[in-house]
């Protein structure tokens, strides 16, 4: 079993077998979240989709405070480093790697890239998601922020659990994500990146009608565990 706290907007802290996951760190100038970064506890991975600041700004923060090892794209993670960080493992898409908790594949997300706080702007970034196949527990999708892609199919049948975006403007709206379930047919989705900020007001509700019987669709209030 594996249990998804969502701290709003992209941020899932993802526990399995006594490993914490972090996924896309932005805590404290998140109006929605429901801690602080202070407060996240034992961390012993970092993911982080890219490097915009609603998904990275506390990565190396709580990646000092932590010891976690930062897990992203081969600039991203170098980025981290020179910032001090003393853990990483850097990847790119298409690419997994075995982790002691299970396999981690970078998915490919379409979406633009640059890093917060890289000031000369050297360290550019593409973006990802995560295929998290936990060792004797589901496989959990975090798609980070993404157009609808058909790369998506090549998911289809992989994914226990999918984490789709549907805020709209910056990613996939409802429409888009419920197509997306179609493409990947998990058994259950949560949807993310939504009601953060004005331009990607939704009504979670309204997605789950668009999903219908495609999957069981989770809507999560900040601080609300999905048990997987
Ligand atoms: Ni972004
Ligand atoms: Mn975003």
């Amino acid at each position: 079993m594996a249990t998804l706290t969502w701290h709003g907007h992209s941020c899932f802290m993802l526990e399995h077998d006594g490993t914490r996951i972090l996924i896309d760190p932005w805590i404290d100038e998140n109006p929605t979240a429901d801690i602080k970064s202070g407060d996240v506890g034992t961390v012993d991975y970092i993911l982080v989709s890219h490097g915009h600041f609603d998904h990275f700004a506390d990565c190396v923060k709580i990646a000092k405070q932590t010891d976690a090892t930062v897990v992203s794209t081969f600039e991203l993670v170098q980025f981290c480093q020179k910032q001090g960080v003393k853990n990483g493992h850097g990847m790119n898409i298409g690419g997994a790697y075995l982790f002691p908790f299970g396999r981690v594949k970078l998915t490919p997300a379409l979406h633009t890239g640059s890093i917060a706080g890289d000031e000369d702007g050297t360290h550019t970034t593409d973006c990802c998601g995560f295929l998290i196949s936990l060792d004797g527990g589901p496989s959990i999708y975090h798609a980070g922020d993404t157009a609808l892609i058909m790369d998506m199919q090549l998911l289809q049948g992989r994914v226990d659990v999918a984490i789709l975006p549907i805020g709209d403007n910056f990613t996939m709206g409802p429409e888009d994500a419920a197509r997306a379930v179609e493409m990947i047919q998990p058994e259950v989705v949560i949807p993310m990146h939504y009601n953060t900020f004005e331009v990607i007001q939704q009504d979670p509700e309204g997605f789950r009608q668009m999903v219908g019987d495609a999957a069981r669709v989770e809507v999560l209030e900040p601080g609300g565990v999905y048990e997987a």
